[in-house]
C-alpha cells in the first residue's frame, strides 16, 4: 500500500469506527461484534504507526478514553479561578455600575470615549454573555496540545480530570494555527437538557437514581474515575475565557503580546487583545465552541435589553443557564478594577428571578445543625419549583416565622434559586380557613431532649449537648464534605454509626475493608472504594482543616484568613487559647470569631479530637510559604482613601511582597499607610510613634 492509499484507508477506517461507536454507545444498537470493531481499530493503529504524519489529534481514536484512575490528582491553578458576584435586579445592576465607576481613578471612565481601543465604537462599555449552569473547568494547552484539564475545586486547587475531558468532542485536542505557545482556556463543561432526559430515562429503567438537573449530571459524569463512563454521557464544553503567558501576576488582565516562543505554527506574540469580546473571537479561531448569543453593549440600558431578550429564549435554550454574565469589556479597565474577595469587580452575574410556587405547609419540623443551632423547616407535599421537586423549605429561625406570621396549615409561596435551599417568602393570609395552628419552638432538643439555650450573639436557639446525635450526624456530613470524601454520603455515615464502626469523625480514618465488606449491601468492591478514597483524602490544607472542625462562625473564608495569617495549627491554637489580640487584629475577623475560637480551643474534648485525627493519619499539609518579598515580616495598616488604587488593590500589593495587612494599629505595626480623610488609626499611629506613610511614599516603597 502506498502512502496515498494508506491515507485513504485511514480516513475510511476512522469514519467506520466512529459509526460503529455511535451505534454502540449512542443508539445502543451495536451492529457488529466487538471482534470486528477491535480488528478495525487495530488496523488503524498499525497504519498510523507506519504513517505518523496522518495522525490527527482531534480524530475519534485519540478520544478513546484512558484507563480508570484510582483517584484524581490535585492540581494547582496558575491563576485563581474566581466566582462571580450576583445581581438580582436592574437596580442592583445600576448599583454595581455606580460602585465600579467610583473605583476608577480620576480621568478614567467606563466608556472608551475617544476610543483607546481601535475598532471599538465610542462609549462601548459592556459585554453580555450567557451564564451556563455546568461545571467550571480549566484546560491547559502547550504548543497547541491539550495537556491537562482540571476542575475549579476551591479556586486555588482543583482535580486533574484530563482523561474525562478528552472524551468531550467540543474540546479540541489540538489548537488551530496560529496559537500561543502556552494557553489556559476556561469554560463550562455541560450536559444538554436533551441528553439529561435520555440519561434519566435509562436510569429510571435500570432503577438507578435520577439526576436533579444538568449541572449535577455533568459534575457527576466528570467525577467518574473511569473515562469510559464519562464518555457515555456525551458532555459538551463552551469556552468563555483565556489566559496566556505574560500574564501579569494577580492581575485579571494581561499582556497577551508577551507570550513566549512557540514551535512551528505558534505565534510569538498574539495580536494584542484589548477587549473581553476579542478573547471570545480568539477562542473561536483556536477551535473552541463559544456561544453565539453574546453582545457588546454601550450602556446598561442595552445590557437590560439583552437580559430581557434572553429571558424569553431561556426555557428553550438547549443547555441549563442561570443568568447573564456582564463584563466591563475593556481589559485595561478590568485590570484597574481588580478582584475583591473571590470575585472580580469588573464582572457581574445577573440572575433571573428565582422561580416561585405555592404549597400548603403540613408541618414545621426542627432540624439540629452541626453547631447545634436549631433551624425550623416547613414541610409540604412534593412541589415543583425551579426545575426540581422539593418538600421542605428553611424558615431560618423563630424571628423569621414571626415576621412571616406563618402557621401550620398556611398556604405559602416558596422560592428556589438554582442550588439554594428553598425558602418560604410569603404567607397567603387570604387562603386561611381558621384551622391553622401557631408554632412554638421546642424548649428541649428534638433529638436528645437537652434544654435549649439561646446565645446572646445569635438569634437562633441551640442544643448545648456535645453528644447530641443529630448534631454529630450533621457534623460528620460537614466533615466528610470538607475532606471531599465523596464515597461517604449521609446514609452510609449513619449506617456506620449505627453499626458502631465510627463514634466520631476521626474514626473514619481507621476504617478497614474488613470492617465494611461484611455489612449487608456493601461487599468487597464498595468497601475497597471507600477505604481507598479515605486513604487518599488524609492530607488536607490548614484552611480546610480549620473549616472542617466546624467551629461556630468559622466558615470557608474565615478559615482561609486564619490559615494565611498563622501558617500552622500550633501557632493558631496557642494564640486562640491565650490572648485574642492577634486574632482580633486580622482584617475581616471580628470579636465573635475570636471568642468562638477561644472557647473552641480551650475545650479539652476538641483538643483530644484534633490529637485523635492526627494519630489516625490526618496530615495538615504545610501551608505553602508565601513568597518572601521586601515586606516579609512587616505589618501594614491602611487608613483613608488612596487616590491611585482601591484599598483591596493596595492590600493585594502588600501581600504579594510578603507583608501582612492588619485591621488595627499597635506598637508592632510597621507602617500606617494614609490616604485622604484618614480615620482614628492615624491618630493612634501618631500616639504610638508608628511610621506613617503618605500615598506617594507608599508608592515609592512598592516599586
Ligand atoms: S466568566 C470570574 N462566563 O459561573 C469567574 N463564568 O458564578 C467567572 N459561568 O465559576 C468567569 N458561564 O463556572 C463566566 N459565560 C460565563 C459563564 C461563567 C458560567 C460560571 C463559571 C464560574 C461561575 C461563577
Amino acid at each position: 500500500m502506498d502512502k496515498i492509499e494508506a491515507q485513504k484507508r485511514i480516513i475510511k477506517l476512522r469514519s467506520e469506527i466512529a459509526r460503529l461507536r455511535d451505534a454502540y454507545h449512542v443508539k445502543n444498537a451495536p451492529n457488529v461484534t466487538d471482534d470486528v470493531y477491535d480488528s478495525l481499530t487495530r488496523e488503524l493503529k498499525t497504519l498510523l504507526q507506519k504513517y505518523p504524519e496522518f495522525n490527527d489529534l482531534n480524530a475519534p481514536e485519540n478520544r478513546v478514553a484512558g484507563k480508570p484512575l484510582d483517584k484524581f490528582i490535585k492540581v494547582k491553578h496558575k491563576v485563581r479561578m474566581l466566582s462571580l458576584n450576583d445581581v438580582f435586579s436592574e437596580e442592583e445592576l445600576y448599583d454595581w455600575e455606580k460602585r465600579i465607576k467610583k473605583l476608577l481613578p480620576p480621568g478614567k471612565t467606563l466608556g472608551v470615549k475617544g476610543s483607546q481601543t481601535p475598532g471599538v465604537g465610542e462609549g462601548m462599555n459592556y459585554f453580555c454573555e450567557v451564564k451556563f449552569d455546568g461545571l467550571a473547568v480549566s484546560l491547559i494547552y502547550e504548543n497547541s496540545k491539550f495537556i491537562r484539564g482540571a476542575t475549579r475545586g476551591d479556586g486555588f486547587i482543583g482535580e486533574d480530570i484530563t482523561e474525562n475531558l478528552k472524551t468531550i468532542n467540543s474540546i479540541p485536542l489540538i489548537l488551530n494555527k496560529p496559537f500561543p505557545a502556552y494557553l489556559e482556556v476556561r469554560g463550562e463543561a455541560l450536559m444538554s437538557k436533551k441528553t439529561l432526559i435520555k440519561l434519566n430515562l435509562e436510569n429510571e429503567k435500570e432503577g438507578k437514581q435520577l439526576f436533579a438537573n444538568t449541572r449535577n449530571a455533568a459534575a457527576g459524569s466528570l467525577r467518574q474515575l473511569d473515562p469510559n463512563l464519562a464518555k457515555e454521557r456525551h458532555l459538551d464544553f463552551v469556552a468563555y475565557d483565556l489566559i496566556s503567558e505574560g500574564l501579569v501576576k494577580n492581575s485579571p488582565a494581561f499582556a497577551l503580546g508577551d507570550i513566549g516562543q512557540g514551535t512551528h505554527g505558534s505565534l510569538n506574540s498574539l495580536p494584542n487583545l484589548r477587549l473581553h469580546s476579542e478573547k471570545h473571537d480568539m477562542l473561536r479561531h483556536l477551535g473552541f465552541k463559544v456561544e453565539k448569543l453574546e453582545e457588546k453593549c454601550k450602556n446598561l440600558e442595552e445590557v437590560i435589553v439583552f437580559i430581557k431578550k434572553f429571558e424569553k429564549i431561556r426555557p428553550d435554550f438547549p443547555f441549563g443557564t442561570d443568568g447573564i454574565v456582564i463584563s466591563v469589556d475593556d481589559l485595561k479597565l478590568q485590570e484597574i478594577l481588580g478582584v475583591v474577595g473571590k470575585a472580580p469587580r469588573y464582572m457581574a452575574a445577573f440572575k433571573y428571578p428565582a422561580e416561585r410556587a405555592t404549597t400548603v405547609v403540613k408541618d414545621i419540623l426542627v432540624n439540629v445543625g452541626r453547631t447545634g443551632v436549631l433551624t425550623p423547616l416547613a414541610v409540604f407535599d412534593p412541589t415543583l419549583v425551579a426545575g426540581s421537586t422539593v418538600s421542605k423549605a428553611t424558615l431560618h429561625n423563630m424571628d423569621q416565622i414571626e415576621r412571616l406570621d406563618l402557621r401550620i396549615g398556611d398556604t405559602v409561596v416558596i422560592e428556589k434559586a438554582g442550588d439554594v435551599i428553598p425558602k418560604v417568602v410569603e404567607v397567603l393570609i387570604r387562603m386561611r380557613t381558621g384551622k391553622e395552628k401557631k408554632f412554638k419552638m421546642p424548649t428541649s432538643c428534638p433529638t436528645c431532649g437537652t434544654k435549649i439555650e439561646k446565645k446572646e450573639d445569635l438569634v437562633a436557639s441551640f442544643c448545648p449537648n456535645p453528644k447530641c446525635p443529630a448534631k454529630n450526624e450533621r457534623y460528620l456530613e460537614h466533615f466528610v464534605s470538607v475532606f471531599e470524601i465523596y464515597e461517604l454520603g449521609p446514609k452510609i455515615l449513619r449506617r456506620f454509626k449505627d453499626e458502631g464502626l465510627i463514634t466520631d469523625a476521626a474514626d473514619i480514618f481507621t476504617l478497614t475493608k474488613e470492617d465494611i465488606a461484611p455489612l449487608e449491601r456493601f461487599g468487597e468492591k464498595s468497601a475497597d472504594n471507600i477505604v481507598k478514597e479515605i486513604e487518599n483524602k488524609k492530607h488536607i490544607t490548614l484552611s480546610k482543616f480549620l473549616w472542617a472542625l466546624g467551629i461556630l462562625h468559622v466558615g470557608e473564608e474565615t478559615a482561609r484568613d486564619l490559615a494565611i495569617h498563622f501558617g500552622t495549627l500550633e501557632k493558631m491554637m496557642s494564640s486562640a487559647r491565650t490572648t485574642l489580640a492577634e486574632i482580633n487584629s486580622i482584617e475581616n475577623i471580628g470579636p465573635a470569631v475570636s471568642k468562638s475560637l477561644h472557647e473552641f480551643f480551650n475545650e479539652k474534648n476538641n483538643l483530644n479530637f484534633i490529637k485523635k485525627l492526627e494519630k489516625n493519619g490526618v496530615v495538615i499539609e504545610k501551608a505553602e510559604k508565601k513568597k518572601a518579598g521586601k515586606f516579609t515580616g512587616m505589618n501594614f495598616v491602611l487608613t483613608g482613601t488612596l487616590s491611585t488604587m482601591s484599598r483591596e488593590i493596595a492590600k493585594e500589593k502588600i501581600l504579594n511582597l510578603g507583608g501582612k495587612v492588619v485591621g488595627s494599629v499597635s506598637k508592632n505595626t510597621s507602617y500606617v499607610v494614609t490616604g485622604a480623610e484618614p480615620g482614628s488609626k492615624f491618630k493612634t499611629a501618631e500616639k504610638l510613634g508608628v511610621k506613617i506613610l503618605k500615598e506617594e511614599e507608599f508608592l515609592k516603597l512598592l516599586k
